[in-house]
């Protein structure tokens, strides 16, 4: 039994990346390892929520007292967000922003010369955490932005443009934090200012966050 700061509420945690298929044997995806999505899931458990981690394809174990989801794909994600709302809506995935515009049945053969050229026709995938923060009966949705340039400015921009009630705001130019490393630095961003969390390992840095999430909930839901 726990108690915490996020008692009796549904959380659900988006992790890891997408893979958007070409053929049988090849797909689209991205350096995602899952570890800040699971580690907030971890922590989010720890405070007392009820957790589902919708998770992309990673090598992690699924964190105690949290029921996961695997998916594929952005769209099968989308579905299995729309099932699982939860009161706060987490989106730590690298969701693709394309995906093949068709999945050919067979694996593709190479054609013709060593000269031959390949084209692959791309369209946009659904935008999950946008597509929650506009239900009418939207869950609180906290988004992270991963950019390699203009970081502040791309994450506020995320956070009218996508409804999001917090953005964090992820460097992933620098190799020693972002994708795949077990430390993160992160700016909170909110409609109220930002807030810098310099570098410490993603399980801390969660609890961290967790903290600040669950603050800014209570604050919402007292207006
Ligand atoms: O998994 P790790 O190796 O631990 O790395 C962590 C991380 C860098 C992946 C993570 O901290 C992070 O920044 N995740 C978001 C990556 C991302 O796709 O950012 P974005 O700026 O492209 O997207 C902005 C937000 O919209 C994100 O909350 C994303 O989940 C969401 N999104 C994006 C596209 C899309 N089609 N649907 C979405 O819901």
């Amino acid at each position: 039994f726990q108690t915490g700061v996020l008692d009796g509420l549904r959380v659900t945690i988006t992790a890891g990346p997408t893979r958007e298929a070409i053929d049988p044997v090849r797909y689209i995806s991205n350096h995602s390892s899952g570890k800040m999505g699971y580690a907030l899931a971890e922590a989010c458990a720890e405070a007392g929520a009820r957790v589902t981690l919708i998770s992309g394809p990673t090598q992690l174990p699924t964190p105690a007292h949290v029921t996961r989801i695997d998916i594929n794909s952005a769209q099968d994600l989308l579905a299995a967000a729309l099932e699982q709302p939860g009161d706060i809506f987490i989106g730590a995935a690298a969701v693709a922003d394309y995906r093949p515009q068709s999945i050919a049945q067979q694996k593709l053969k190479k054609q013709g010369d060593a000269t031959d050229e390949m084209t692959l026709q791309l369209v946009r995938n659904p935008d999950i955490i946008a597509t929650m923060a506009s239900l009418s009966n939207a869950p609180f949705c906290v988004g992270f932005a991963a950019e390699t340039e203009n970081l502040l400015a791309y994450a506020r921009s995320k956070l009218t443009r996508k409804k999001l009630k917090l953005v964090i705001a992820n460097d992933v130019s620098r190799t020693d934090i972002g994708f795949n490393s077990d430390e993160n630095a992160v700016t909170l961003v909110t409609a109220s200012g930002e807030e810098t969390l310099n570098t410490r390992s993603k399980r801390q840095l969660a609890r961290d966050l967790v903290a600040r999430i669950a603050d800014a909930y209570q604050q919402d839901r007292a207006k």
